[in-house]
């Protein structure tokens, strides 16, 4: 049996930690990493800022590239997938009466994007009412599918959906999407490190992704994919230093949207240490064997309930939703933290309300049971 990795994260030893999905945690190597960065920046920033920083992003996009199935040059660092969706968003030419096709399950914060973009232009945001208790991928699609009409012009979707931890099947909906030429937009915001990855193959238009959450890299480091001939089109959110094409990178892409004033891109320097982190740790290998520990935790908690699974086993990996029947989600959250020491996001999404767990590196089953023994104690 691996043993857990939690001396290796910053985490307090104390703390019960099962929210990896929110914010992610670090490791004190990555963190170490990073310290060192902003100590070389510190030392000389002009140098810096002037001569070195985009030869440094080049080889961070490099690695990055490689993790993620991609070329370094198509894919450009943002603060985090919100950042990233907005860009794409606001430089769709949407036409009045043209819709695009979310979920139900569409982060929160995405699915204001949507709306008020939509709104500006004239264009329709339509959600596709996608019901817990999936019991088939094939049910699934057809039910997606049935939302598609002929004014459907782009597909935004979640790899892996937020509130439900339940990974949808991307690759189906982009080759279907493909054949009606409808754009997809994949939100992968916690993707990179939890589930193999090859953007490549997947083929979407955009795909974006966060670092600081299954890569644990440092919190402001997450990804925009541009498929190289939807490169020009899309906007950075700042206008600045390289839209004339002026900073001679490999493409106006790349110029237009890695400086975007001064600030802070050391976080993005540090995507090489939190690779090593993860592939030194066999991060494909915990990842299999954490999922056993999700789903052996899921069956103890639907006996517990006596309720059916919200999807199949293999639509999840590393985090699960499990309903709660409690009135009081604020309360029961505070109380599990005060009493049990456990972190952990209670869901309140539709008329659902649920409990998030998620396993990484520093968890192991002993915490699962802390859980399951807690959440079992208060609702007794
Ligand atoms: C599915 C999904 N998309 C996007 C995000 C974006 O996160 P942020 O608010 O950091 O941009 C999250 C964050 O948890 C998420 O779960």
């Amino acid at each position: 049996m691996t043993s857990n990795l939690k001396n290796q994260f910053i985490l307090d030893p104390n703390l019960i930690f099962l929210n990896h999905g929110s914010f992610g945690a670090c490791p004190k190597s990555v963190m170490e990493n990073l310290r060192s960065w902003q100590n070389r920046m510190e030392k000389e920033p002009v140098q810096f800022f002037e001569s070195d920083i985009f030869k440094l992003l080049e080889s961070s996009r490099k690695a990055l590239g490689n993790f993620v199935g991609c070329e370094g040059d198509d894919l450009v660092f943002y603060p985090n997938p919100t950042h990233a969706v907005n860009a794409v968003a606001r430089s769709l030419n949407l036409k009045i009466g043209d819709e695009v096709l979310g979920t139900n399950h569409i982060y929160g914060a995405l699915d204001y994007t949507w709306k008020q973009v939509c709104k500006n232009m004239g264009a329709k945001f339509i959600k596709a009412e996608l019901p817990l208790l999936i019991k088939s991928k094939a049910e699934f699609l057809d039910l997606f599918f049935s939302y598609v009409s002929d004014k459907t012009r782009v597909i935004f979707i979640s790899h892996i959906t937020s509130m439900t931890a339940m990974i949808f099947p991307v690759e189906d909906i982009i080759q279907s999407a493909k054949e009606k030429d409808i754009l997809t937009i994949i939100d992968g915001a916690h993707v990179p490190g939890h589930l193999p990855l090859n953007i490549t193959e997947l083929d979407p238009d955009i795909y974006t992704g966060a670092c600081h959450k299954w890569m644990c890299a440092p919190k402001g480091t997450s990804f925009l994919y541009v498929r190289k001939n939807m490169q020009n089109d899309i906007m950075p959110p700042v206008i600045s230093w390289g839209w004339e094409g002026e900073l001679s990178k490999t493409s106006l892409f790349l110029n237009r949207h890695e400086w975007q004033g001064t600030r802070d891109m050391t976080p993005f320097l540090v995507v090489p240490e939190a690779i090593k982190f993860l592939n030194e740790n066999n991060w494909q290998e915990r990842s299999k064997l954490n999922r056993k520990l999700v789903i052996s935790a899921r069956n103890q908690f639907l006996e517990f309930f006596n309720v059916e699974p919200i999807c199949p086993d293999d639509w999840l990996g590393q985090m699960a939703t499990i309903e709660l029947p409690i009135e009081n989600p604020l309360e029961f959250k505070q109380s599990l933290l005060e009493k049990y020491n456990i972190q952990i996001p209670i869901i309140s999404w539709e008329n659902f309300t649920g409990l998030r767990y998620s396993v990484h590196f520093y968890n192991s089953e002993d915490d699962l049971n802390k859980l399951i023994a807690a959440v079992k104690e208060l609702l007794h």
